[in-house]
């Protein structure tokens, strides 16, 4: 085989399906977020001179940049240094870590979490090892669910049964026709990234009791912004301690890296010494477990950050269908405007960064379904009024440019109403 010739030709067919992924990369710096700069723009002399508003970072309480925590991480690199040094089994285990942990099973009021280095790799690891240590499990997974869940579930090669994106009847269906000493498990998640929709919670739960199922909640993109103290979509709807594991990131509000799963400590632990995805790799950074830390502290006292988020969200909202601007209108911070193609979402993604200094990534297949390319906005608190105003002019401008074809497509996000 021609190996070259073989991956050439691979790229030349994705770039022909228009689905080629370009990087933005950017400088956000702390002093001038939201504004950031395109770090290939640089002139001669290395000085960054466009200034690029952001408006799709998942930073979305700007922790990353929080004075207190950057302090923390510093305070501990100075003491500890970078690395770990080890797995979490040979010498990579430090008070850092552990208080982290115990930090995310108080926050979520559960009794054990673990963490590792990223929520796409504890939603995978921790679904592997459930799905090939349980015999003859039976998965139950929402249409929508994310790549991390998807993978662990089909590479541990277990019976999955998908249900339409959050139709709980469809799921009672499948989950009816085994009887009630066949293991199951339901995964999915609290808060949909890609469209902003929400799961009813308490309707997984009361069918979870009723055939004997486990339920596996991914609240990633939930953490921090819902619930009392950020706590969750699951500890909103005061259903936090009957789901078996909820899975979280340190790399969205939380403003870090690294990913976790906390429940009882049956389950936990078993994991914790099963996973090859935890026990085979080095453990994250000590500064990092410390700022996670710091950050959830801060997170719970946040109420401030999280109201102006949400009325922010709405207010984007509002203008959106005042210009008649498609969006997928869910009760999230998240809002995705409906474009259609791939290439047209790229096309009015340039633009937009071209002439109007506004970054928003054009996200299209495989994360979103085929013909349903979006821009997926998200609006921090150090967002104003004012650079919103200016973000849906410009979003008005491009998408009503002559000569940036308007698709005719229908959207087939699974979504419950548009506006
Ligand atoms: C729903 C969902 N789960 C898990 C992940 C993975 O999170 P992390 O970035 O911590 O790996 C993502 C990432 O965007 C996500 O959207």
């Amino acid at each position: 085989m021609n190996y070259k010739e073989f991956f050439k030709k691979e790229i030349i067919k994705t770039k022909a399906s228009g689905f080629y992924r370009e990087f933005v990369p950017i400088i956000r710096e702390r002093k001038t977020f939201p504004f950031s700069y395109i770090a290939h723009e640089a002139n001669s002399d290395g000085q960054f001179n466009s200034e690029t508003k952001i408006w799709c970072t998942n930073d979305y309480l700007n922790m990353s940049q929080n004075e207190v925590v950057i302090e923390k991480m510093i305070d501990v690199i100075r003491k500890v240094g970078a690395s770990s040094g080890g797995t979490r089994n040979i010498s990579g285990t430090t008070p850092y870590h552990i208080e982290l942990e115990n930090k995310i099973a108080q926050f979520h009021s559960r009794e054990k979490a673990l963490v590792f280095n990223s929520a796409y790799l504890a939603n995978q690891t921790s679904l592997w090892t459930l799905c090939k240590k349980i015999p003859n499990i039976q998965i139950f997974s929402d249409e929508l669910n994310h790549a991390s869940l998807i993978q662990g579930i089909k590479n541990a090669g277990a019976d999955c049964h998908i249900f339409g994106h959050n139709n709980t009847m469809q799921l009672e269906k499948l989950l009816s026709q085994f009887d009630k000493s066949t293991p199951k498990l339901i995964v999915f998640e609290s808060l949909y990234s890609m469209d902003g929709t929400k799961a009813k919670i308490g309707n997984y739960v009361e069918l979870a009791k009723k055939y004997n199922a486990m339920t596996y909640l991914d609240e990633v993109h939930a953490v921090g912004l819902y619930g009392e103290e950020g706590k969750g979509v699951a500890s909103e709807c005061g259903f936090s301690d009957q789901i078996d594991i909820i899975n979280g990131t340190l790399a969205k509000a939380v403003g870090q890296i690294g990913g976790y799963i906390t429940g009882d400590q049956g389950i936990i632990e078993f994991i914790r010494n099963q996973a090859p995805g935890f026990i085979f790799t080095t453990s994250i950074m000590p500064a990092v477990a410390a700022a996670a830390k710091t950050s959830l502290n801060i997170i719970e006292n946040a109420d401030d950050l999280r109201q102006d988020i949400f009325k922010k969200a709405n207010y984007i909202k509002s203008k959106l269908s005042e210009k008649n601007i498609s969006y997928i209108d869910s009760e999230s911070h998240i809002i995705p405007v409906l474009i259609g193609s791939a290439d047209r979402s790229k096309e009015i993604s340039k633009k937009l960064m071209e002439d109007y200094n506004i970054y928003v990534q054009p996200i299209f297949y495989p994360t979103v379904p085929k013909d349903s390319s979006r821009l997926r906005i998200t609006v921090t608190p150090k967002h104003t009024y004012q650079d919103i105003d200016y973000l849906i002019f410009a979003i008005s401008e491009t998408i009503n440019t002559k000569n940036i074809q308007r698709d005719s497509f229908s959207v087939k996000a699974k979504s419950p109403s548009f506006a």
